[in-house]
């Protein structure tokens, strides 16, 4: 684009380049672009942060402990953070290339082979799984299936990215970076979460912090499960009933939950 500014401070601009400019006006001053911007400035302030989170829950279970973090990037954002006596990282390595983990694996492959008895020891329990790999739906169900068979009955699953604050941060489409909501990215995470919440046989909630912390438990009681009607996983009817599909709680009502 070229643009030039006479002495007059006059601006000089071919008709192509001011479409161009009239474009990005329009972009900027969209409405769904402007909420959207709101909405991860403030989802950003929310504490506390993931790994207080999962601090919290090793520190109440008062021994020993046992933690697997599925999905990590970069270790100094959340796993080196965390408090367990032993720690086991997997990740692929698909955008960290120096990938700094125990498992160079993809949580699937990582699953069988635990399973066949090729890693660790295929009895092994988990206090804490932190599921935070591949954000599309139907891998994040395996993530939840495979983690509640490797974890204690007293533990807990803990999900990241669990509620879009809006449907742009939602997308499946995790390259386009001219989305709204830019490199904020939850995925559909969301609706592997919301397909647990319907199971009866265990415990979830959501903390309103960090983009949606969700919380699994096979013991504690976490609230009810969900029987909103959302058979296509829509975006708009998890907006409107979001408090019941997520079983939406603040960290302090968490807290109490876990401390009854
Ligand atoms: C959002 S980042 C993890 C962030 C980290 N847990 C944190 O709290 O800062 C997602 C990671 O998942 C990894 N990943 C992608 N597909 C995966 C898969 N199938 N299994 C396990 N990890 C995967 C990516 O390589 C990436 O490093």
């Amino acid at each position: 684009m070229r643009i030039k500014f006479l002495k007059d401070n006059q601006l000089v601009i071919n008709k192509s380049d001011l479409k161009k400019l009239e474009l990005a006006e329009l972009y900027l001053n969209d409405k769904y672009h402007r909420i959207t911007l709101e909405k991860s400035a403030k989802e950003v302030k929310k504490e506390p942060l993931r790994f207080e989170v999962i601090n919290f829950i090793l520190e109440k279970l008062d021994r020993k402990t046992t933690y697997l973090e599925i999905g990590v990037r970069n270790p100094a954002d959340n796993f080196d953070k965390i408090n367990a006596s032993i720690k086991y990282s997997v990740d692929p390595g698909y955008e960290n290339e120096e990938n700094n983990v125990d498992f160079k694996l993809t949580s699937d492959e990582f699953f069988e082979k635990l399973k066949s008895g090729n890693i660790l020891n295929p009895e092994i329990k988990f206090d804490v799984v932190f599921i935070d790999g591949l954000h599309l739906a139907d891998q994040v169900e395996k993530d939840i299936t495979n983690s509640l068979n490797y974890l204690k009955e007293d533990g807990f699953i803990v999900m990241h990215d669990c509620n879009p604050p809006t449907e742009f941060h939602a997308a499946e489409n995790y390259y386009y970076r001219l989305s709204p909501s830019g490199g904020y990215w939850n995925g559909t995470t969301w609706k592997a979460f919301f397909n647990t919440r319907k199971r009866t046989d265990i415990y979830s909630c959501c903390i309103d912090t960090d983009w949606g912390v969700g919380i699994i438990s096979k013991k504690i009681n976490l609230g009810p499960s969900t029987n909103v009607h959302n058979p296509y996983f829509e975006y708009y009817v998890m907006e409107k009933y979001r408090k019941e599909s997520l079983n939406l709680v603040t960290f302090e009502n968490f807290k109490t939950l876990v401390s009854k």
